[in-house]
């Protein structure tokens, strides 16, 4: 007899998303860390990913393991992260979720360390007034985040951003690493020669010194092979900015808010160690897949011979 149920969506080829199938799923489950018990010791949490409650888990976790910490928590709105809804609340209520992380955050990061925090408009201020209690706050990056319909009752929302803060003055910043190589407008020359740009296959351009405003990171869509399912994905290119910035080749990253596990590969791509903790099972296998596929391909779209480029302008 026919298939009577509702027709499977068939996937287009151009689609390259990630998911993980039920045998993939029944391997890598056992490869996904439940949360300690007990303390533990910075060796035995090095590459792991966690599938637990941060809230819950922060405890065991030693004092000042993390070199660098990328916090992309749930933002003000509400939102299902899997078979979790997070729910919009006041200001001061979202105030008062953070205070209760945020000081294992920093308990956790060794002084020296830097802490990365993501916000949208709506919880950017919030975020700013908990870091300041804290740590000591270095700059506000902004990116454009170009994905998004427009409104008709108010600006379209295209921007989001990240808090850069330190724990103590001192800290590890390396900007020959982080240079966007940029198309050039004026292409002077000095003795008839280019003043600071060079001509290549794609025309005329220059690296320039990373600004605190990014307009070349691209939100991760259907048919770039690092989407997955996950709904508030943030891109590889982004997180290498902030791991080659700010980190040496051999510290340990932690991430307690991992989702499908970006920080975690973009480390192992770039030769760093992290510690990835994400409450939803379904999140954390593909965190472990793109792991997999990390170890096979280590490249980054939008990053190449040791610069970031323009968006839409790699070979
Ligand atoms: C904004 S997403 C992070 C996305 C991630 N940066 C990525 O690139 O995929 C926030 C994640 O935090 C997870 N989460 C929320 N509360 C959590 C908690 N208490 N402990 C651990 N994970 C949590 C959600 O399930 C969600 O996947």
């Amino acid at each position: 007899m026919a298939d009577q149920s509702t027709p499977q969506k068939v996937k287009s080829p151009m689609n390259r998303s990630l998911s993980v199938s039920e045998e993939e799923g029944a391997r890598l489950r056992q490869l996904l860390l439940p949360a300690p018990a007990a303390p533990v010791a910075a060796a035995t949490l090095q590459d792991q990913v966690y599938c637990a409650d941060f809230l819950q888990m922060a405890p065991c976790l030693p004092d000042g393991f993390a070199d660098l910490v990328f916090l992309d928590p749930p933002y003000n709105l509400t939102k299902q992260f899997g078979e979790a809804l997070f729910n919009q609340r006041s200001q001061h209520a979202y105030a008062a979720w953070i205070a209760r992380w945020l000081p294992e955050v920093v308990r956790c990061l060794r002084p020296g360390g830097s802490l990365y925090f993501c916000a949208d408009w709506r919880s950017s201020a919030v975020v700013q007034m908990a870091l300041e209690q804290h740590l000591t706050i270095q700059n506000r990056i902004t990116f454009e985040r170009e994905k998004g319909r427009g409104s008709h009752k108010n600006w379209k929302n295209c921007q989001e951003d990240i808090w850069f803060a330190t724990k103590g003055p001192r800290y590890t910043f390396h900007a020959d690493a982080v240079k966007l190589r940029r198309r050039v407008i004026a292409p002077y020359t000095h003795n008839g020669k280019p003043r600071d740009w060079e001509t290549s296959v794609e025309g005329r351009f220059r690296l320039t010194a990373a600004s605190n405003l990014w307009t070349d990171i691209t939100i991760p869509f259907w048919s770039m092979p690092e989407n997955t399912e996950h709904p508030t994905q943030k891109p590889e290119k982004l997180l290498a900015k902030i791991l080659l910035a700010s980190s040496h080749e051999g510290d340990l990253v932690l991430d307690p808010f991992l989702g499908s596990g970006t920080t975690a590969v973009v480390a192992r791509k770039l030769g760093r160690h992290f510690v990835g903790i994400e409450q939803q099972e379904s999140y954390g296998l593909l965190a472990l897949k793109r792991l997999e596929l990390a170890a096979l391909d280590n490249r980054i779209q939008g990053y190449a011979d040791g610069c970031f480029w323009e968006r839409n302008s790699q070979r």
